[in-house]
Formats: structure tokens, sequence, C-alpha cells
């Protein structure tokens, strides 16, 4: 029994530790401390002034929300959270936690102070967020222990800790949940400056030589967002490498992001094709997501979370009621003259 509780722990928490190749190389380039964190500068001093309240106060912080497209810091701050805070990190995600018992075991495993980050929090199961409450408000957990005419509610008492829940849609959350996070951070899309700062920094990291015209090409292709730039540090310093050559020029740069069909602004295939679709094929009519999810062979959330945002940002989409439509920019960016 206790063996299949401690596994069951570990596919709720460590599954997302120890995780993809990828998210272990993205873990080397995170910043550690507020200080090293580039961009975010209004979240970054609000944080630190809550943060150190709550180190002087001698508390926990209290439950914070991250919310932003993906790929803009949200997990980088928890852990950042946890580190500014001298406090242990639980990583989990919404969809994982499957029954009140999973969360029971999660949070009864907490020591005072513990950051519970919970990613993808509006994909917590509805019936889970009424276990969360107590334990946000109160630090109590109210369950059911036992089955049938025996069941009887049992009440917990937990240790004080701070939930940090990411979201890409804020506006999935219940109410209910949402309004029980003390603070709402919000993270934007990146600065091209703060961009080359990001690529400049992981490239000292990674002991990547990049000329500046390298890096300022790569930052405008890094779709504002930090993850997206250190994946594309990483990409032009394999194709220097292959081509010997131990400075990453722009030549290099180019390279890459042609055979990884991004333009520079950033835009990938899919990105056009999703213009392409809006322009061409319903001559600038609203369309509706199914719509383009279908066409594109795409899921409607990949498309609302990682496709639109940019978009919609540098201004190639809009979104109506009735609909996508595509702007001038998009136009132009398909060679179609304008609307
Ligand atoms: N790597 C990823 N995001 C970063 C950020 N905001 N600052 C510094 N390095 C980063």
């Amino acid at each position: 029994m206790a063996v299949q509780r401690a596994k069951r722990q570990a596919e709720l928490t460590d599954a997302k530790q120890a995780p993809l190749d990828y998210e272990n190389a993205e873990n080397s380039l995170r910043p550690t401390s507020l200080h090293e964190y580039i961009g975010q500068t209004r979240l970054k001093r609000h944080l630190m002034v809550h943060i150190q309240a709550a180190c002087t106060r001698k508390e926990p912080l209290g439950h914070t929300l991250l919310h932003g497209p993906p790929g803009l810091g949200k997990t980088t701050l928890a852990y950042i959270i946890a580190q500014e805070m001298r406090a242990q990190i639980r990583i989990t995600s919404g969809p994982v936690i499957e029954k009140p018992g999973d969360l029971a075991s999660l949070l009864t495993s907490l020591q005072k102070g513990d950051v519970l980050f919970v990613d993808e929090i509006h994909r917590l199961r509805p019936h889970l967020e009424e276990v969360l409450y107590g334990a946000m408000e109160d630090s109590v957990l109210d369950i059911m222990i036992g089955k049938g005419p025996s069941a009887r509610p049992v009440r917990l008492q937990l240790q004080p800790f701070t939930l940090v829940g990411a979201t890409t849609k804020a506006g999935a959350m219940s109410a209910p949940l949402r309004d029980r996070f003390l603070h709402h951070f919000k993270l934007g899309f990146y600065e091209l400056p703060e961009v080359r700062q990001i690529i400049n920094r992981s490239a000292r990291i990674l002991e990547v030589r990049i000329e500046n015209q390298a890096t300022h090409l790569l930052a405008q292709a890094s779709r504002a967002t930090p993850r997206i730039a250190n994946r594309l540090v990483r990409a032009v310093r394999d194709f220097a490498l292959v081509q010997k050559q131990d400075v990453v020029t722009i030549s290099c740069v180019k390279d890459a992001l042609q055979s990884l069909e991004i333009d520079d602004e950033g835009l990938d295939a899919t990105d056009r094709a999703l213009l392409r679709v809006l322009v061409t094929d319903f001559n600038g009519n609203p369309v509706g997501l199914s719509t383009l999810a279908a066409i594109l062979a795409e899921e409607q959330g990949t498309i609302e979370d990682v496709y639109e945002p940019y978009l919609i940002q540098q201004g190639f989409i809009q979104r109506t009621p009735k609909g996508r439509i595509a702007t001038r920019k998009a136009y132009e960016k398909i060679g179609m003259v304008g609307s």
C-alpha cells in the first residue's frame, strides 16, 4: 500500500521533474533568481515586494497565479519563487491529478512553506477544485475516508504552503478558484532588446559565440518568446558546428531559419498556412476556430494558445465575435494586395 502510494506520488510530480530531454535542456538555461531574470519588469518588481514581505513575516508567499502564452517563463518564475523563498518546489499539472486521493497525497506531503506548482491549472477537474479551496484558504483538507455506508468525512490539517498555478487560459478557470489566488501576474511577450539579452545569456552558458547581427536576426525570429529564442540558439549552435565555424554568423542563422521554415518575423509554416486560409481560402471573411483547426489539422487548443497570441500581438489577425479575420499585414505577408 505504502509502495503504491509512493509510486503514485512520483507519477504526480517527478514525471514532470525529470521529463523529456528538451525540458532538461531548457532547465539548464533557466535563471534561478529574480535578479538574473530578464524582462517582465513590472511583474518582477511586484513579485519582489511580496516575496520580501512574506520573508520578513516568516510566512509563505500568498497563492500566486501566473497567466500567459506558453514559453514566456511561468515555470521558470515558479522555480524562482521557491528559490527566493528558500522553499522546496513540487511540480505537477492539472490533467495529471485524477482523483481527490491524488490531490490529498500531494498536499499532505508538503512541508511548511513549500511551493506546489500546478501547471495548466485550468485543466484541473472541477470536483478537485473544491478540495483545493479548503487547502488554499485554511490549510485544511476535507476528504471522505472509506466507501459506501461506512464512508465518513475527515478533516486533515496541512502545513501552510504556496500554490503557484500557471495557465495559458485564465478565462477557462472557474471564478471561485481564480479568486482564491492572492497574486495574479500576467506575462506578456518580450521586447526585442530583452530577447537579445536572453540569447546572449544563453549563448554564454552554452559557450557559443554569436555575432551581434546574428543575435539580432535570431531575436527577431524568436516570436518574442524566450523558449523559442533558446531553442534557436541551440539550433544555430549545431549549424555552426557542422559548418565548422567557431562563431555563429548571420549566414549561419539564415541557413538554420530556412531549414526550420521560420521567417525573419518568427512565423513558421503553420502560421503562414493559417494566414493563407484566412486570406485566400476564405477571402478575408471571418473563420471559426473549429474550421481553422480542421483545415490545418491542428488541435483547437494549439491554435488558440500557441499560434494565435503572437499573430494577434503582431497584428496579423484579429479575433471577432464571428471568427478570426486577417488584417492588411497578413495580406502583405503572404504577398496579396491589401484588403
Ligand atoms: N531564459 C528563459 N527565460 C529567461 C528570462 N526571462 N530571463 C533570462 N533567461 C531566460
